[in-house]
């Protein structure tokens, strides 16, 4: 049973406007009728590490994309999995897991950076540019959709895109969607040359340095954390360019108390939930795609067991194979049992 006191005295740490008494009461209820039928329908609540901070009470793990991606793989006993997150988030549960029955509490919460790049235009650009460099090898970015990571030679996620790309065999990348990750990737690795798609997150291209450097001169000895989704001029800026959960262990593991997380808003309210004695500024903007998912679209999702993803079997071999090539290239060790038993 959830005590509504209990819960404001944590997520007032992320919000203390927002969460009131009153608030609280109707989520505990909520989330005792989320946590009765999740054990009834045998479902595991996976949620990204930017939900509402009320999401993670009922979620079994959070993380970023590439812990959801291998935890999708290891909830064997569940028959179902609510995906608390984005579309190709949903998706990539349901390539990893494809005997489980995947539901995204609200099919509008899209990826504004995934929509950016269309799968047919992306077929047509790998064309053109296989023509000029035969030896093109085509990269994309976890924050695509599953028809495009088929058509790629290998997935890659903000915690791994150095790496991917620096264990690809070819010189000359095609890097799908995000220019930023793109930019970034190419000033790590001078010996590739990394052609970029135009796409950028509407979040974090807002973010502008001037806002970060104004927090740095009020605190100086604050750690600045930077998504890799954000412009040049801001991950210059950075004491570490890394991905949401690596974040998250950085705050927890350094010996620092102030902290300036530069991504989007929920990861600060995760974190001062998570890490009670710090301090977190915010230079950060909202994501609504991610906001889309509530308590209440949750539990009418158990209730009724939709909308659930599916995906076409010439897609879901594809983007299996592509997620694969990912943990090949990078963790081997940590291919999902579900992947590795997969033969093309
Ligand atoms: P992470 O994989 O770092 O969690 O990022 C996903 C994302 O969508 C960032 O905007
Ligand atoms: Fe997509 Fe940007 Fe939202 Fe991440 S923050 S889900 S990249 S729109």
């Amino acid at each position: 049973m959830f005590d509504p006191e209990e819960l404001q005295k944590k997520l007032i740490r992320a919000d203390p406007g927002f969460y009131t008494i009153d608030v609280c009461r109707d989520m505990a209820r909520k989330l005792d009728r989320i946590a009765a039928l999740k054990s009834e329908r045998n479902a595991v609540l996976l949620a990204h590490n930017y939900q509402r901070p009320e999401i993670f009470e009922v979620a079994d793990y959070s993380g970023d994309s590439l812990g959801l991606s291998l935890m999708a793989g290891e909830v064997e006993e569940a028959e179902v999995i609510i995906f608390c997150g984005v579309h190709f988030m949903a998706e990539i549960a349901k390539v990893v897991s494809p005997s489980k029955k995947v539901i995204l509490p609200n099919l509008k919460a899209g990826c504004s950076l995934a929509d950016t790049a269309d799968a047919e235009d992306v077929r047509r650009r790998i064309e053109e540019l296989r023509r000029q460099y035969p030896d093109l090898g085509v990269v994309c970015y976890v924050n695509t959709t599953a028809a495009v990571k088929a058509l790629c030679d290998s997935c890659c996620t903000s915690a791994n895109a150095v790496e991917v790309i620096t264990a690809m065999p070819n010189k000359t990348i095609l890097y799908v969607p995000d220019r930023n990750m793109a930019a970034y990737a190419a000033k790590n690795l001078p010996e590739k040359t990394i052609i970029p798609w135009d796409g950028y997150c509407y979040v974090h291209e807002e973010i502008e340095p001037e806002t970060v450097q104004s927090v740095r001169k009020a605190h100086p000895d604050m750690k600045i954390l930077v998504h890799p989704e954000c412009r040049d001029d801001v991950i210059k800026l950075a004491d570490a360019a890394l991905s949401t959960s690596g974040m998250v262990r950085y705050a927890r593991e350094s010996e620092a108390q102030d902290f300036l997380a530069v991504t989007e808003c929920g990861l600060s309210d995760l974190l001062s939930i998570q890490a009670p004695g710090k301090h977190f500024y915010r230079a950060c903007k909202i994501c609504h795609f991610m906001k889309m998912i509530t308590l209440d679209n949750v539990l009418k999702s158990l209730e009724t067991l939709q909308p659930e993803i599916t995906l076409p079997e010439d897609v879901q071999a594809g983007a299996e194979r592509s997620i694969r090539r990912m943990f090949e290239l990078t963790s081997p060790e940590k291919i999902p049992a579900s992947l590795a038993s997969t033969i093309d």
